[in-house]
């Protein structure tokens, strides 16, 4: 399989009913934001919610393109990082969309990664008792991830995403060419959540990213351009069915959680800190998930867990808890995050398991004592 050389945008679509919506994914689509709001919603005026680093990037061709179209728009501005994504922003964004007079039948654009999407969304979500929002991802995590399929949230002192809702946006727009300016190390934490749609349904597109990898890390170049995009895009095509199959996630979504349960226990352990970024926590949770489908549940030879956790480690993500830098906590604290986070119901944890590259599935009955003698031979490595 060869990425297809374009020059139009991919157009991958969100069918839910009346609240379907398109993902727009190319390079350069930035300066049509105005133009593709103003279709979507004539006459709309804007409040674009950004991040202090992407406002020096983006922020000024985001409102040149919004004023090009005659879409008024004013801007809030709030302190990069995860931080953001609390009580205290939350009510400030609020606060400043209001001040700018924005009514039922304007919008919100959430232009930033994953912490924007996610705090601007939900502030859409409950505004005026529900505003209309588009995405314009600027992290390869928010154009895979975070930006489609409408779950939106803020933190709780009691844990990440505790405070949000579903709130589908009416349009993602995905320039990868803002993607140039993305530190490496996000840049590779967010092929973390590529690579885990290879890895939980699509074995010819893991094979595919073993083999063109670097040209999606390249992105730049012609060839770069379009492996990054054709990347993107199957992504994107393989979180949109999941979420029209199942928008609430009572069933088939949680297969999107491949990877979490082993990852945000890791990535609690280190405090939602620099020291474990999200995809890098979600990168050794797969590797993990796949060592224990092989290992311990025998649900697949360890020559293709290998194989699934050479490719993590070859583009220079973590794979073992021993790549974690710093202190961690006992097994036991380990388990009580995990049980935290997903729920133990009589000794058993929900799980999502693979019996192969491809083909994850998820599993209610895996025996909290299995994964906790794994997790204390994985400790004992370190
Ligand atoms: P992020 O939004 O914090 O962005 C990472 C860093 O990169 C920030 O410092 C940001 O300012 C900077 N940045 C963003 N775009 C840039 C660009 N183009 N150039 C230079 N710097 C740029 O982190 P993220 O990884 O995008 O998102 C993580 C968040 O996403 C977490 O809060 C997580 O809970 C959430 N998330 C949500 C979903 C969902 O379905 N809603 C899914 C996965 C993750
Ligand atoms: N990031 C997992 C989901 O959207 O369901």
């Amino acid at each position: 399989m060869t990425a297809p050389v374009r020059t139009d945008p991919t157009i991958v679509r969100v069918a839910l009913d009346a609240r379907s919506y398109d993902i727009v994914i190319g390079r350069g689509l930035l300066a049509s934001l105005g133009a593709r709001v103003s279709a979507l919603r004539p006459g709309a005026r804007a409040v674009i919610v950004t991040d202090d680093n992407v406002a020096r990037h983006y922020l000024g061709t985001a409102e040149a393109a919004l004023a090009h179209a005659g879409v008024a728009a004013s801007r809030v501005i709030v302190p990069a990082g995860e931080a953001s994504k609390s009580y205290r922003v939350f009510e400030q964004v609020c606060e400043a969309v209001i001040s700018a007079r924005i009514e039922r039948g304007d919008l919100i654009i959430a232009l930033g990664g994953g912490v924007i999407g996610d705090l601007a969304g939900f502030v859409a979500s409950v505004l005026r008792r529900g505003l209309d929002y588009v995405q314009v991802p600027t992290t390869l995590l928010a154009d895979v991830d975070s930006s489609v399929g409408g779950k939106t949230a803020i933190d709780s002192a009691h844990g990440k995403n505790l405070i949000g809702a579903f709130h589908q946006p009416i349009l993602v727009l995905a320039d990868t060419a803002l993607l140039d300016t993305l530190p490496a190390r996000e840049f590779r934490a967010g092929y973390a959540e590529v690579a885990k749609y290879g890895l939980l349904g699509d074995a010819g597109f893991f094979s595919w990213l073993e083999s063109n990898w670097r040209d999606v890390f390249a992105g730049g170049t012609a060839s770069g351009s379009s492996a990054r995009e054709h990347a993107i895009a199957v992504s994107c095509r393989a979180k949109a069915a999941i979420v029209a199959r199942d928008e609430r996630e009572t069933g088939e979504r949680a297969l999107l959680n491949l990877g979490h349960t082993f990852g945000h226990a890791l990535e609690a352990a280190c405090g939602f800190s620099d020291r474990l970024l999200h995809g890098e926590a979600i990168a050794a949770g797969m590797a993990l998930a796949f060592e224990f489908s092989a290992r311990r549940q025998g649900l697949l030879p360890m020559a293709e867990a290998r194989r699934a956790i050479a490719h993590l480690a070859a583009v220079g993500l973590p794979t073992r808890i021993k790549d974690i830098p710093g202190p961690l906590p006992s097994v036991d604290q380990l388990m009580d995050l995990i049980a935290q986070d997903k729920k133990v119901k009589r000794g058993m944890l929900t799980f999502i398991l693979v019996r192969g590259i491809g083909a994850a599935f998820i599993e209610a009955g895996v025996d909290a004592r299995e994964v906790r003698m794994f997790l204390s031979e994985k400790l004992a490595e370190r």
